[in-house]
């Protein structure tokens, strides 16, 4: 029974760390087919003006997802001035999850 309990546990555990690599991967995915990489880079690909490398230590995940869904409203309330402007995204709610998961596994 112990032992049971004990495979239940690790099964639970393994899940739930690959949904998160799921997540990250997904986001990068999602990423790339919108075409952030003509405004901003990750890992020297990219443009270089819109460095996202260290966004996940930088901006909580609550501030990315707010970039992705209201780029013009974050705009304003962070006084950015690099042109030409982020738009903000209609996406699935399952592809802004991933990518905001993606981003601020970027570090
Ligand atoms: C047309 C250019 C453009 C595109 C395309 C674009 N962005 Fe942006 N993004 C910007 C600008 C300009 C800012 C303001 C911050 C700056 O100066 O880099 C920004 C800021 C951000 C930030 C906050 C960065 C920080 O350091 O606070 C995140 C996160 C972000 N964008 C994610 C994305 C994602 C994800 C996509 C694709 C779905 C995307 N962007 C597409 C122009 C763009």
């Amino acid at each position: 029974m112990r032992s049971l309990v004990l495979a239940v546990m690790l099964c639970a555990g393994v899940a739930s760390f690959a949904s998160a690599e799921d997540a990250k991967a997904k986001g990068e995915k999602v990423y790339a087919d919108q075409k952030c990489s003509l405004c901003h880079s990750v890992a020297g690909k990219g443009n270089a003006k819109g460095a996202l490398d260290s966004v996940g230590s930088k901006r909580s995940a609550d501030e990315i997802r707010n970039w992705i869904t209201d780029a013009k409203g974050m705009t304003a309330k962070m006084k950015t001035t690099r042109k030409p402007d982020m738009k903000a995204y209609a996406l699935p709610k399952d592809d802004v999850d991933a990518l905001v998961a993606y981003l601020t596994s970027l570090k």
